[in-house]
């Protein structure tokens, strides 16, 4: 009789873990689940500890949480090289990439996470946390604590020939009734490694950009989606602009697009800039009423999972670009082209920046806007490519161009009021920006569906 008991709550016991489980993998059905798996990040560390020192750590802090004023802090974003390396995105942690199995306090391991601990009432007003046991199931580390442990971290770093660090900000705050904030995981890492030569951060920092300058499979999946988010979004603007709105309204509807096809935030703000403004290359205030004579310049890019997009489109406001407005953004779109053509393996880095300069300089002449060739530079006075990825500007070397890197090329022509010029060509500022994956044959053009021709915008903005 008891035996059968035993075994009625024995059924009943794993009828409700069974339910428990279920409910609570629906659960976790209703949010994204096209985060990079555990395996991706620890594909990553063993990439980084293949490029490591023989006898040597990489210690690597979270993103400190940054205050916009009194209650409020800036949305929280997490380090890149520690999201890439970790897939966390709570603040407060820190993580330590040993070259060869450390044996510390009778555990031996390659590699420690310290996390935030799990917290009902923070986690009823912030959102919940991975905690430790979140972190070793869903990030797949073995060794894992709480943060305010890593004091108690019994790792001799005299013993290591070098120590890989991030670089510290000095605007980190401390909060003084968390023995394990960012603040403190950074004060103990330099009492423990105190008067030691064997500390670098540029060391790591060079690392990171060896292994993020190319990306892997899973990332461009992801890079495609926010371009894709951003194409889409920017595709949107061109159909819905009117001439009596303002910019801010033409960037509500590139960032609606953005945030309603899923991106979280937006890579870098936005730069909506007509007339006058499409000549500041980073104009954000985006205030200004729009007229039908002038000419917009939209740099946006939506971010998803981490990873960002970079586009920019100039756009007539009439819907139709002005005789002196065409003879610009054609120009710049020759330059344009003439740029992505030469995103080749091997090509240097600047290859892309010395064609369209070389484009620019002899079309500025042709217009009779400039009298000498050298003086392009008062018109066309930035880079042309930058590394894309967890960052806008992302990490990387500059040395030549590898397959599976991708870039922007984003020449532009800026003629402010009162240049040294007739005065028709005052006012224009025409950018044109792609994001573009180098492969072992020709460039592939990320951002391509996006319609770029003054014959493609101008039907688009008819409909
Ligand atoms: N959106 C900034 C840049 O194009 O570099
Ligand atoms: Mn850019
Ligand atoms: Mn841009």
């Amino acid at each position: 009789m008891q035996g059968f008991l035993f075994l009625d709550m024995m059924r009943t016991l794993l009828f409700f873990v069974l339910v428990s489980v279920q409910l609570w993998a629906q659960q976790d059905s209703l949010y994204d689940q096209d985060w990079f798996d555990a395996s991706f990040h620890k594909g990553r560390r063993e990439a980084l500890r293949q490029k490591m020192a023989e006898k040597s750590v990489a210690v690597v802090f979270a993103a400190a949480e940054r205050n916009r004023s009194n209650d409020v802090d800036y949305q929280y974003s997490q380090d890149p090289n520690f999201y890439y390396l970790t897939g966390l995105t709570e603040p407060n942690a820190v993580l330590l990439i040993f070259k060869e199995p450390q044996t510390i306090d009778s555990i031996t391991t390659t590699e420690i996470l310290y996390v935030q601990p799990r917290s009902p009432h923070d986690e009823s007003w912030t959102g919940k946390r991975l905690g430790v046991q979140g972190a070793k199931k869903k990030l797949g580390f073995a060794d894992v604590y709480t943060n305010d442990a890593f004091s108690d971290l019994s790792l001799d770093f005299k013993k290591m020939d070098k120590i890989y660090h991030s670089y510290f900000y000095d605007d980190v705050r401390d909060d003084k009734l968390d023995a394990g904030d960012l603040y403190s995981l950074i004060k103990t890492f330099i009492e423990k490694t105190k008067n030691l030569s064997t500390k670098d951060s540029y060391g790591l920092s060079l690392l990171m950009a060896d292994l993020r300058e190319i990306k892997t499979p899973e990332e461009l999946i992801q890079m495609q989606k926010a371009i894709d988010i951003t194409c889409l979004a920017h595709q949107e603007l061109m159909k819905k602009m009117q001439h009596n709105t303002t910019e801010y309204q033409a960037q509500a509807i590139v960032e609606y697009g953005f945030k309603y096809n899923g991106s979280e935030y937006v890579g870098y703000p936005s730069i909506v800039g007509a007339g006058e403004n499409s000549c500041i290359l980073h104009y954000i205030t985006n205030r200004k009423k729009l007229t039908k004579n002038d000419i917009m310049v939209v740099d946006a890019g939506a971010e998803y999972h981490g990873y960002t997009a970079d586009v920019t489109r100039s756009l007539p406001i009439s819907g139709t670009f002005s005789e002196e407005q065409k003879k610009i953004y054609n120009l710049v779109l020759k330059a344009q082209l003439a740029g992505i053509e030469v995103c080749k393996e091997g090509n240097l880095f600047r290859s892309a920046h010395n064609a369209a300069v070389e484009v620019i300089k002899k079309g500025l002449m042709d217009l009779g806007i400039i009298s000498a060739p050298n003086e392009f530079a008062k018109y066309f006075f930035h880079g042309t490519s930058h590394y894309l990825g967890l960052d806008v500007h992302d990490v990387g070397n500059y040395g030549r161009l590898k397959a599976n890197q991708v870039i922007t090329v984003e020449p532009g022509i800026y003629i402010p009021e009162n240049s040294p010029c007739d005065k028709k060509w005052w006012n224009i500022g025409v950018r044109i920006e792609d994001d573009v994956l180098i492969t072992n044959d020709k460039p592939r053009v990320m951002s391509g569906k996006l319609p770029k021709t003054v014959e493609e915008i101008e039907a688009l903005m008819k409909k």
